[in-house]
């Protein structure tokens, strides 16, 4: 028997979304009568104001429009928000005109506080491969203490866009391609930026992006169309942003791309009856940059009055930048194409915010100098940093005991531009991070092994990746063990940064492979902000260590694994393609009537290539090696509603102490839709000693064995059940029960 369990959903069909009309954002006491009381005060002029945001000049996120009006339209209350501002000085002098315009509303501050403010902490993929949760919101909270230090309200983080494709540069910004575990990071990094008050001066308000699907662009090319079933929409892409509403989120930014022929900022069903209909959301919806604006070249809307009609009346509060709304809304509503009590509602949302920041009480409570001085770039944020940067390196490859060099006293040769780049240590999305504050890997080893044991050579140009062969080759054969970086610089991935081809540099893979006929143990260090393929150059590799971009304290972290004062526990949040043509690819495919075989034969496959990745989702080694035992079932058959249990015990096996995660996937084996061969349904960190064992406890309730139906209703249907654990989402061990 079918059961459901969000009744609401069943009405989130394109063709039957809820009636047309405005589901008023519903405000609690105290703030409900606030909210009013101003509300009732303002003009249509002002009120048209607190949904416009403009940019400063601080940095451009995107096409910059040349306004030197913007002073000005703060006095005269024409101005909601302003982005990219930081600094208590900069914005206390902005807020200080906003004070003088009529009813004294202040200005609310936004800027993409994406992975650290001016401490870095590693780009929100290389953290999704610590596979802690803790410690992601204790790096959101880190970046909200910093930014809010700085006069920052409202962080454009985080980015919960679940992609499988890695041609897409924007995937550095996300938690990679599991929708269940993207869903978790999501609520963590909401609850650090957030906290458990807004009225906090160490919490800044979170922004739910980019809503909705932008990681499914066609090709990976960035701002592509979205051309995805209502099924996928639901099953794969929208469950991180219901996640984010259930953790309280402040606000949703929507997003550039169209979805199945609507763009997404003029998207009623989404916005509309989804977000703030089914979903309940009472924060704001902000335009992406200038996105009103884009629907003209969308070819969604003629001219940017019927751009701010759409968006208006599709539930986008603020126009970040297109200046559709502040040119045009007073003529909608005096036409009777807007009715008033559209704008009404978005400024209720904006003005609630501003009232639960503290910002009615207190226009310039977050410009503090003396806290700014204090917090920003204190120790305990950049022990925190090198926390996360050591936690989220990946062991990909170690043999013949390559790794660690623990207690190693002879003579490294590192060699590799990127192993002295500041300024690629920080990533992508790292603007407020000062570019000599980032430590790099020359200066993390020369402090960690001792200058005179570290032999320096670029190898390559930084800027054009010639090869400088003769040097380096001169570095190897002087010293005992070699450790050159490789791969991506940091603008290769981010925004408007997709790539057709995720190789990394043939010149970088070419020197891996002339090094090691130094005939020295060869380790790497691969940089990046995605997957990226290297496959000339890994089996010339004894070990190869997944770095990412760690921020502001990359170099000590990278040296703390490679000596092993850390032993590495990363695992991919994101498959490792052995061919760009493999993509997308992903580890819960859909098994297909003609499953893919080895023989390859009637099956699928590709005739060319073989089907397997060359890292799958959830992979990792340690230094250590750990033995997962078999999931033993509590009973072979459970009823709807008992949650499942299912024990494993685990062992460390090897010499090191260290980290494991391990892994629970599930597949339900017959479904009214079918079902993906496996999904991550748990994961259980444990840190062993050499020679100790445990045990680790999962359950399985509705929320780990329901779906999406073809009515979009999310049901869990009775049937056999697998589970499968292991290190990661290839070894896997296997068990299946019955639910009745
Ligand atoms: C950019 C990005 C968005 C960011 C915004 C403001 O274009 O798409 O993620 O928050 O503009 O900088």
């Amino acid at each position: 028997m079918k059961r459901w369990i969000c009744p609401l959903m069943a009405l989130a069909l394109w063709g039957c979304s809820a009636p047309e009309g405005l589901t008023e954002v519903s405000i609690g006491e105290p703030y409900a009568a606030k909210v009013d009381s101003v509300l009732r005060l303002m003009t249509l002029d002002e009120k048209i104001g607190q949904l416009n945001q403009y940019t400063g000049n601080f940095q451009a996120t995107g096409p910059v429009v040349d306004d030197t009006t913007k002073i000005d339209q703060i006095k005269r209350g024409m101005v909601g928000s302003m982005l990219n501002i930081k600094g208590v000085a900069n914005t206390r002098e902005l807020q200080e005109y906003a004070m003088q315009s009529r009813l004294k509303i202040p200005l609310l501050f936004g800027l993409d506080v994406i992975h650290g403010m001016r401490t870095i902490y590693p780009i929100p993929l290389g953290e999704a491969a610590s596979f802690d949760l803790d410690l992601m919101r204790r790096t959101a909270a880190g970046a909200a203490r910093e930014a809010a230090a700085q006069g920052v309200h409202w962080t454009f983080a985080p980015m919960m866009d679940v992609s499988r494709d890695a041609r897409w540069g924007r995937v550095m910004e996300g938690s990679g391609e599991d929708t269940w575990y993207g869903s978790l990071v999501a609520q963590a990094r909401v609850k650090g930026f957030q906290g458990d008050d807004l009225a906090d001066v160490e919490t800044v308000m979170a922004c739910a992006k980019h809503f909705a699907a932008y990681g499914a662009c066609i090709a990976g090319k960035d701002y592509n169309a979205v051309d995805i079933s209502d099924l996928t929409l639901h099953e794969v892409y929208l469950p991180p942003f219901k996640a984010a509403v259930d953790a309280g989120v402040a606000s949703f930014m929507n997003s550039f791309n169209e979805i199945n022929g609507i763009p997404s900022t003029g998207n009623r069903h989404i916005q509309r009856d989804l977000l703030k209909g089914a979903w309940g959301f009472n924060g704001l919806t902000v335009s992406d940059w200038g996105s009103i604006g884009e629907m003209i070249a969308h070819g969604f809307v003629p001219d940017l009055k019927g751009a701010a009609e759409a968006a208006i009346l599709a539930g986008c509060d603020m126009d970040m930048e297109s200046r559709a709304y502040v040119s045009n809304l007073k003529a909608l509503v005096e036409e009777g194409k807007v009715p008033e009590r559209y704008i009404d509602d978005a400024v209720r949302r904006v003005l609630l915010k501003k009232f639960q920041l503290g910002l009615f009480d207190d226009p310039f409570r977050y410009c503090d100098l003396e806290r700014e001085a204090r917090t920003v770039l204190c120790d305990s944020l950049r022990a925190l940093s090198r926390e996360a940067g050591r936690k989220s390196i990946v062991l990909l490859k170690n043999e013949n005991n390559a790794l660690p060099l623990a207690g190693f006293r002879g003579r490294i040769a590192l060699i590799g531009s990127l192993a002295a780049s500041k300024i690629d240590m920080r990533g992508f999305w790292a603007n407020e991070g000062v570019i000599d504050e980032m430590v790099t890997v020359r200066e993390g080893f020369e402090r960690r092994f001792g200058a005179r044991s570290v032999i320096y050579a670029d190898g390559y140009d930084l800027e054009t990746n010639e090869l400088k062969l003769p040097e380096a080759m001169r570095a190897a054969a002087q010293a005992d063990v070699v450790v050159v970086a490789v791969g991506e610089r940091y603008f290769n991935s981010g925004e408007a940064k997709s790539r057709a081809d995720i190789n990394i540099p043939a010149t970088h893979q070419q020197l891996v492979r002339e090094l090691k006929r130094s005939g020295k143990r060869v380790i790497v260090l691969l940089m990046g902000g995605r997957p990226m393929i290297f496959n000339e150059m890994a089996p010339a590799a004894d070990a190869i260590l997944l770095t990412w971009w760690l921020g502001t304290e990359a170099g000590n972290a990278i040296a703390d694994v490679v000596a092993g004062d850390y032993n590495p526990s990363g695992k991919l949040p994101m498959t490792f393609p052995a061919h760009v043509g493999q993509i997308p690819i992903y580890y819960n495919y859909k098994s297909t009537g003609r499953p893919e075989s080895k023989d390859r034969g009637y099956s699928c496959c590709y005739q060319d290539i073989d089907f397997e990745p060359a890292y799958p989702f959830g992979y990792g080694l340690s230094y250590t090696t750990f033995e997962i035992g078999e999931p033993v079932l509590a009973k072979q058959t459970w009823k709807r509603g008992e949650d499942v249990e299912v024990t494993v015990r685990v062992k460390n096996t090897g010499r090191y102490a260290g980290r494991e995660t391990v892994q629970l996937y599930v597949r339900d084996l017959v479904a009214s839709v079918t079902r993906p061969v496996k999904e991550l349904r748990g994961f259980r960190q444990v840190y062993l000693e050499p020679g100790e064992e445990t045990e680790v406890r999962f359950t399985l309730g509705d929320a780990e064995l329901g779906f999406h139906n073809a009515a979009l209703e999310y049901v869990v249907e009775p049937g056999t059940f697998r589970v499968m654990v292991g290190p990661d989402s290839k070894r896997v061990k296997s068990a299946e029960f019955e639910l009745l």
